[in-house]
């Protein structure tokens, strides 16, 4: 784990409130894996007190993306960061996606910034296994498909792609799906991997969800990112150490 102060060499609008960030950090490069994150000290100051957490959304050579949506204050920082500018990276942190399982088409599942992980498995898998894509957002400016492939849209309103949710979607293809040994990776707001697992489930699915929660140190000691196993009655793990990326059967959602 390295705590580093690196340069951004771009920040670029992807679309409306979305902001792809490239930095130069060859010592994360190298080390880190699709599904990990960073804990991103955004100003040198005490204001805001908190690092905040972002997936690791791309490498490319000595090159790291993170790819995040304007929140709060946090966030309007760092898509103000000017090239040159260095942020404090804390990182590789948590658990990444095991691509290694005994399956031949990995399923994308992504709905709104959860989009953030999957261009970087995208590039893992690609040579490896068949993929399809499905990305979901409440209406066509919501859906990010930078850096995906084989890619199905749909949205709540209608506005880009199938009409209805990604899962809807993933039930429509349901008979393709069925047909080959699959494996779903799915990252987005808990509601729809709430319906992810339930749909894998149903199914039988092997699928891994990346999940979500506020977050301080992002390294298991203020123990502040609880989620309920589903293995152990009242057996809580932490989302920054056990996951943030963990096998549906693993965690209740
Ligand atoms: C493991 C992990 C990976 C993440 N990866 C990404 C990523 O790749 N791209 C990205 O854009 N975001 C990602 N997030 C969420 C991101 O950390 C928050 O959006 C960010 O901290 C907001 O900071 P801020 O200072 O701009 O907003 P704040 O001022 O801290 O918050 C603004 C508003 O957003 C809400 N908020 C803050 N964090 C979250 C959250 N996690 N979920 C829902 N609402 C929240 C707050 O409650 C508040 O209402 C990730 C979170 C985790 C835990
Ligand atoms: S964020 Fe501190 S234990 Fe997870």
């Amino acid at each position: 784990m390295f705590v580093i102060k690196s340069p951004v060499t771009e920040t670029k609008q992807l679309q409306e409130n979305i902001f792809l960030q490239k930095i130069h950090c060859p010592e994360i490069a190298s080390v880190i894996k699709a599904g990990q994150f960073l804990n991103v000290r955004v100003l040198e100051s005490t204001y805001p007190l908190l690092r905040r957490p972002f997936s690791i959304c791309d490498v490319e050579d000595d090159y790291i993306y993170l790819l995040f949506n304007v929140m709060g204050e946090g966030t309007i920082i760092l898509s103000h960061k000017p090239e040159g500018a260095l942020i404090d990276l804390l990182g590789p942190l948590g658990k990444g996606f095991n691509t290694e399982d005994d399956y031949e088409l990995a399923v994308i599942a992504a709905g709104g910034l959860g989009a953030a992980p999957f261009p970087f498995l995208t590039k893992e898998l690609k040579d490896k296994k068949e993929i399809k894509t499905f990305v979901g957002g409440r209406s066509k400016s919501d859906v990010i498909t930078y850096g995906m492939i084989n890619v199905s849209v749909a949205t709540d309103d209608g506005s880009a792609g199938y009409k209805g949710t990604v899962v809807d979607l993933m039930r429509e293809n349901l008979q393709e799906l069925k047909s080959k040994k699959i494996k779903v990776f799915a990252c987005g707001p808990t509601p729809m991997l709430r319906a992810v697992k339930e749909f894998c489930v149903e199914n039988d699915f092997n699928c891994e969800v990346s999940t979500e929660c506020a977050m301080a140190c992002g390294f298991g000691i203020c123990q502040g990112c609880p989620i309920e196993s589903a293995n152990e009655k009242d057996k809580y793990l932490l989302v920054c150490k056990d996951g943030p990326v963990f096998n549906i059967k693993d965690v209740m959602l």
